[in-house]
């Protein structure tokens, strides 16, 4: 187990919260808070939100990213928005295939491979969402699933393009509930993640990948999940909406 090898990211996921203008007040007041981390920092926000998040953010050590990408360069996809677009607005990272597009929008493990690599080939770091709900966990299919939804998410992706490639494992049960994952449920899933990228990509490049828990992250638990072997910090709904709660767990993942 190499922890060491992989810097924790911590990333808000503001979801649809968060006008222009009150994306500027909560970055100001964020960023005094967190600029002594020792992780990465991200806050992945509504569209409208990026050029107020970039612009209040800049020359701090807040990212910014988007909460979705479509995987066509241009053309007639109306409501979608290119990697070209979010690239030319300052935006570093995307968020992909979370259970609440799967589940409201449609998406598919198909379009989440799809979206990865347009992502991925345009520079962009990907942060992809994986997980089981409850049912599956009951039924036992836990394992089969996160290792199916990752290679399926990782189709095609070339081995040095592992770099940018961030896997978030958040139990769809555990999202917005309140109900966390203890500690070693949230190893264990993203242990099955890790095995999926060993089984496809080999140990070693395995062993450099981030890979998070998302489900209910707060100032209260950050600690002990990130302490985890597996957890390399974590992906944060409502718990990222607070400036004071995401510093509490933007210092956990620093320790
Ligand atoms: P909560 O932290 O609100 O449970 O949301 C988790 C999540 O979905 C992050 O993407």
């Amino acid at each position: 187990m190499k922890k060491e090898l992989r810097k924790a990211v911590i990333a808000g996921n503001w979801k649809m919260n968060n006008t222009p203008a009150q994306t500027t007040a909560l970055i100001n007041e964020m960023k005094p808070l967190v600029a002594d981390a020792d992780c990465e920092v991200v806050l992945c926000v509504p569209y409208i939100d990026i050029p107020a998040a970039v612009e209040a953010a800049k020359g701090s050590n807040i990212k910014i990213g988007a909460e979705n990408v479509h995987f066509k360069a241009s053309g007639a996809y109306t409501g979608e928005v290119s990697t070209d677009m979010l690239k030319e607005a300052g935006v570093e990272y995307v968020v992909i295939g979370h259970s609440e597009r799967r589940t409201y929008f449609g998406e598919t493990d198909q379009t989440v491979n799809l979206r990865s690599l347009a992502a991925l080939n345009a520079g962009l770091k990907a942060i992809i969402c994986v997980g089981e709900t409850l049912e599956q966990r009951e039924l036992g299919y836990t394992e089969t699933l996160l290792k199916f939804q990752t290679k399926m998410a990782l189709t095609n992706v070339k081995p040095e393009q592992l770099k940018n490639v961030i896997i978030a494992y958040e139990p769809v049960w555990a999202i917005g509930t309140g109900v966390t994952a203890t500690a070693d449920q949230a190893d264990e899933g993203n242990g099955f993640v890790r095995a999926a990228i060993a089984e496809a990509y080999g140990a070693d490049l395995a062993e450099t990948v981030t890979v998070q828990y998302g489900g209910s992250m707060n100032a209260k638990n950050a600690e002990e999940l990130v302490s985890k072997v597996n957890v390399d910090g974590g992906l944060i709904g409502g718990a990222s909406l607070k400036a004071q709660d995401f510093s509490v767990i933007v210092k956990a993942a620093s320790k």
